[in-house]
């Protein structure tokens, strides 16, 4: 699907059918992948059954491809499961506009997730820590047989941190910190194996009773960093020039920065791109979600995940850098239907690929909000959005729907019975 071809041009206009076609027709997707895509195949109850407990069904939630996402030089279509309206047009949108400076550049670090160890009732932390600092070779070669296929992926132990926790309600207390190459899982199951694994030989040599034994989703060591870079003239738009709008930008941002109020908006407008891939690709969004706010509060005060500011031609330039344990084997990611065939949709080879994506999403996802924030507010393009739902849903077709939906608007009367009675008019 080339950016900016005629046919990326129409997907908005065209029928699912149409959408779908295309889909098969650019990404050599097969009819089942478009089946599953579609929602006519896809999870079953059955299939479920084995995901959880209790199954009594299964839940849909609209499925639509962002569009002109050019991240590291390639053109990516985007899934993005989300039942809000806006955010797939506000992020196709922004794509649109990172195009004339080459889209986005991301970057994932290596998936190292940290598994922690707590250990109580350590009558000398000091020396306890010293003792496991000087066997740390022999843990990490006891911790690297654990996960031989991992192991045979060249990943597995990479290091152990010893913290010690002062102040806590019930006193000192050390966390040990194994840090865990978790390729191209996600990394739960590897990370809480290979702790529960380590605990033994930790009491052993620490002398002390060890309690939790769990991964941290403050994954602060797997993280992924994009950045954006729009030229000033590509943001002006109605009556607002360019720089207004860089400048809106960059002052809305602040705001974030300084706040920990507007802070927690701002990313929410953030993970309203993350999450969507997230769920779309079968990955844990709980846990991202966990991991991106942690981090905002990284330095003791909850701030924003991104940072805009103006080059010295006095071009936009946004980043966004954030944890994202995302994997593309294992859990949901290879047992639900939909999520292998959006993964296969996206081209996606690795665990950081799908990573430097998302976070390029999310940073897109940002532009959209603090462009609508800074100019016109976000209701006039909800509304517009909202309207052609309206106007479908009054039982317009085709480009009725569009015809209908603008009526609406200028009419200032975006509700069904309008609709239905315009309709009638009309027939
Ligand atoms: C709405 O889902 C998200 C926004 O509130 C984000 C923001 O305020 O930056 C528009």
């Amino acid at each position: 699907m080339p950016s900016g071809s005629d046919k990326i041009k129409k997907f908005y206009n065209l029928s699912i059918k149409e959408r779908l076609a295309l889909l098969g027709e650019e990404f050599g997707l097969s009819e089942e992948d478009l089946a599953v895509i579609s929602g006519e195949a896809g999870l079953t109850s059955s299939d479920a059954d084995h995901m959880i407990e209790n199954v009594v069904g299964t839940f849909g939630l609209p499925l639509g491809i962002a569009q002109h996402f050019r991240i590291n030089g390639r053109d990516v279509p985007i899934p993005m499961v989300v039942e809000e309206p806006s955010i797939v047009a506000g992020a196709s949108f922004m794509a649109k506009l990172a195009l004339s400076t080459g889209g986005f550049i991301a970057q994932a670090s290596a998936p190292e997730m940290i598994g922690q160890i707590q250990v109580l009732d350590i009558s000398d932390p000091s020396s306890a820590r010293l003792r496991i600092l000087s066997e740390q070779e022999a843990l990490l070669s006891s911790t690297a047989e654990v996960d031989p296929v991992l192991k045979e992926l060249g990943g597995g132990p990479r290091d152990l941190e010893v913290r010690l926790i002062k102040d806590s309600p019930i006193g000192e207390f050390l966390v040990i910190h194994l840090i865990y190459d978790v390729r191209d899982a996600m990394g739960a199951n590897a990370v809480n194996t290979a702790v529960e694994r380590l605990a033994l030989q930790i009491e052993r040599i620490t002398g002390g009773r060890v309690l939790l034994r769990i991964l941290s989703n403050l994954a602060d060591r797997r993280t992924a960093i994009s950045q954006v870079r729009i030229r000033t003239k590509d943001l002006a738009f109605g009556d607002f020039s360019g720089e207004e709008v860089r400048d809106g930008i960059i002052e809305a941002w602040a705001f974030a920065v300084s706040d920990p109020y507007r802070a927690a908006t701002h990313n929410k407008g953030i993970m309203n791109g993350i999450d969507p891939i997230v769920i779309a690709t079968g990955n844990d969004w709980r846990a991202i979600e966990a991991g991106a706010h942690a981090y905002a509060a990284r330095n003791g005060k909850y701030t924003s995940l991104s940072t805009w500011h103006k080059d010295s031609e006095g071009n936009l330039v946004g980043k966004l850098e954030m944890p994202m344990a995302v994997g593309i084997i294992g859990g949901a990611t290879r047992v639900h239907p939909a999520a292998k065939a959006n993964l296969k949709l996206m081209g996606v080879k690795t665990a950081g690929e799908l990573a430097e994506i998302i976070v390029s999403v999310g940073l897109a996802q940002n532009l959209a909000a603090l462009r609508a924030l800074a100019t016109e507010g976000i209701q006039k393009g909800h509304m517009a959005l909202h309207a052609r739902q309206v106007a479908a849903a009054a039982g317009a077709k085709g480009a009725q729907i569009d015809r209908l939906a603008e009526k609406l608007v200028s009419d200032k009367m975006i509700r069904i019975d309008h609709a239905r009675e315009i309709l009638k008019k009309w027939s």
